[in-house]
């Protein structure tokens, strides 16, 4: 980002060529010259040109004051209609949390209660003691199995929804848990988790962004990376919350893709007044560092 333009430094500098600009017409008597000179053009009224141009020096002030302003007055608007943006992000990430806790409760409580009641009653035809014919109970058995899987494909959907251990057990566990089962899925790859700092009382949305941004990693990591270990660090210290994931895999590909998942993730962190990077990792890898502030936010 360029650096901010200074207005002091740039009015010392026009004071310091006015004084200089003064100093050097005294000496050469100037003004006497230009004079000279003008007097054979008097008819052309060449003399009065130098008044003309203070005039004009005037209105040039008067103008790129004018712009000034209009400046200034672009910049904060662009700062409330930036702030306003974040708002929103914020507003709509709620929204869709809330939603999706909605569906993973809808899911729970009516896929699941029904898949339940279709299981139990497969299994009391399984296990009928009068003698009914084979089919039947094959039929039965194997609707035990599928509506089993089924099962388990819906909790993972809930899971994915809405991260019930969040609700449960707060960041610090539901983060270990969070690695513990995908270290479960990816045996192989090494999956340590460090968390520094008092982790609990956080908000919400900032607990949620947290388990958002290492779920999404840690999915990248199993998708792109082939690495042989992951790292997660977690530290509040100074204000802030600063999360590090890292893996030992490929690394960024070098042609940009159109993926959603950390563009995601930047607009998550940045409706917190954070910032998400993307980094090369040292020395192979990918990192991704997110710090959110949370000094003065509601913890
Ligand atoms: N840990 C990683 N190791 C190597 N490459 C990665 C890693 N994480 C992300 N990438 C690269 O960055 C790209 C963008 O990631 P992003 O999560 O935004 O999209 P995606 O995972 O491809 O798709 P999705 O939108 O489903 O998340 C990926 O396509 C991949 O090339
Ligand atoms: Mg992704």
């Amino acid at each position: 980002m360029k650096a901010p333009i200074s207005s002091t430094r740039d009015a010392i500098a026009v004071t310091a060529v006015t004084l200089a600009a003064f100093l050097a017409a005294s000496v050469l008597d100037l003004q006497e010259h230009i004079a000279r000179l003008t007097q054979p053009f008097e008819r052309f009224q060449a003399d009065e040109l130098p008044v003309t141009l203070v005039v004009l020096s005037l209105a040039l002030l008067w103008f790129a004051w004018r712009r000034r302003r209009q400046v200034a007055a672009a910049e904060r608007a662009l700062a409330d209609a930036l702030a306003e943006n974040r708002r929103l992000s914020q507003r709509v990430l709620l929204a869709q949390e809330d939603e999706r806790r909605n569906l993973a409760r809808e899911l729970h409580d009516e896929l699941g209660q029904c898949l339940n009641a279709i299981k139990l009653d497969a299994t009391a035809i399984r296990n009928d003691p009068r003698a009914l014919p084979r089919e039947v109970l094959e039929s039965a058995q194997s609707i035990v199995e599928v509506s089993g899987r089924v099962y388990d494909v819906a909790r993972g959907l809930m899971q994915r929804l809405r991260p019930v251990a969040l609700d449960e057990l707060g960041l610090a566990d539901a983060l270990r848990h969070l690695a513990g089962e995908w270290g479960r899925r990816n045996a192989g790859v090494e999956c340590a988790v460090e968390l520094r700092g008092e982790l609990g009382g956080l908000s919400e949305q900032v607990n949620i962004t947290l388990y958002r941004v290492v779920q999404e990693c840690l999915t990248n990591v199993t998708r792109h990376a082939r690495a042989s270990s992951v790292g997660i660090a977690l530290e509040r210290a100074n204000g802030e919350l600063r999360l590090c994931v890292r893996d030992d895999g490929t690394g960024l590909a070098r042609e940009a893709h159109g993926g959603v998942g950390l563009a995601g993730l930047r607009e998550r962190v940045a409706a917190l007044d954070g910032r998400l990077d993307v980094l090369p990792g040292s020395p192979c890898g990918v990192e991704i560092r997110a710090s959110i502030p949370i000094a003065g936010r509601q913890r």
